[in-house]
């Protein structure tokens, strides 16, 4: 594990969230030290079910902590239109193995974990920042041990869950506007990327006969939303996975990032300042396009690794 990336992953499963944990923790280059879960796309209990669940299909032995089961201010309000009553709906996972859930809250397994490791950790933030802005808040001192926050979030233009809201963003702006403005190094996979990032009908009857895995991840497929079987499902999640494993994907801005927190009309708008208009040194880098023959390459090869 010596030359692998430490990485923590904060996470709504959500079905594009399973597919990204699993490129993660098939990764020989990541080393998933520890996965955190938050309210979003389901309620926290079933988020956090649906990791367990995930872990025990693959038999891997990771450390799993709840954490917030709302976002910091906003009334809570989840994607099951998307995901499913579960989450996950279209496989039977069975019971899962929790012998892994933590008694602690995700906020202190994150912060045990980034100050007990030898290396910075990174943080794959794929559902809404309600944890990641509770740790920096609660815990200043990890962000020295903090290597970066990569997170699919926000988008250059409009929104997913509002007219100008990506929901990860949409659903906790304050908790975005926290990491935004925290100095940590950031990079963003938003919607720009996200919708372009697509698995195709022909992709799907390939990972159909991939085993086991393929099977799950085709009877998913049934039932996300996120984008259609037939046009291209929308693998949002996993482009900020991309950005550790294959960033040549990607056109990248390194620029100056913030949310809109104060207007009724465009709460959770992310603004991605690319033309210097604020006057702002950059606080992120933000993948601007993705060339989606790359993304399909890497994509296929790293579900087949998932075996
Ligand atoms: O806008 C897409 C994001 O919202 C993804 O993280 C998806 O899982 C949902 O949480
Ligand atoms: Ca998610």
């Amino acid at each position: 594990m010596e030359n692998k990336r430490k990485i923590i992953i904060d996470t709504d499963p959500g079905i594009d969230d399973a597919i990204a944990i699993a490129i993660a923790l098939f990764s020989e280059e990541l080393d998933v030290k520890l996965i955190t879960t938050v309210a979003g796309n389901v309620s926290l209990d079933l988020v956090t079910e649906n990791t367990l669940r995930l872990l025990t299909f693959f038999g891997k032995n990771i450390l799993v902590a709840k954490g917030a089961e709302e976002p910091l201010l906003q009334k809570f309000d989840d994607a099951k239109n998307v995901h499913g009553a579960s989450g996950m709906d279209g496989y039977d996972f069975g019971e899962p193995n929790r012998s892994n859930l933590l008694k602690v809250h995700a906020v202190n397994a994150m912060r045990r974990t980034i100050i007990e490791s030898d290396t910075p950790v990174t943080i794959a933030a794929i559902g809404p920042m309600t944890n990641v802005a509770l740790l920096l808040k609660m815990y200043p001192e990890v962000k020295s041990n903090i290597d970066e926050i990569v997170f699919m979030g926000g988008s250059l233009t409009r929104g997913n869950k509002t007219v100008m809201g990506e929901f990860n963003i949409a659903t906790d702006p304050e908790a975005a506007k926290i990491v935004f403005s925290s100095g940590v190094k950031l990079a963003m996979a938003g919607l720009d990327v996200g919708l372009k990032a697509l698995v195709y009908p022909e992709d799907s009857e390939k990972i159909k006969i991939m085993g086991k895995t393929g099977d799950m991840m085709y009877s998913l497929f049934q039932k996300y939303r996120g984008g259609s079987f037939k046009t291209g499902l929308k693998m949002y999640d996993s482009c900020a996975i991309a950005y550790l494993l294959c960033p040549e994907m990607y056109e990248i801005a390194d620029t100056f990032i913030d949310v809109e927190t104060q207007s009724n009309l465009t709460l959770g708008c992310t603004i991605v300042d690319l033309k210097g208009y604020l006057r702002k040194s950059p606080n992120a880098k933000v993948c601007t396009d993705i060339n989606p023959e790359i993304f399909k390459q890497w994509f296929m090869s790293s579900i087949e690794k998932c075996i």
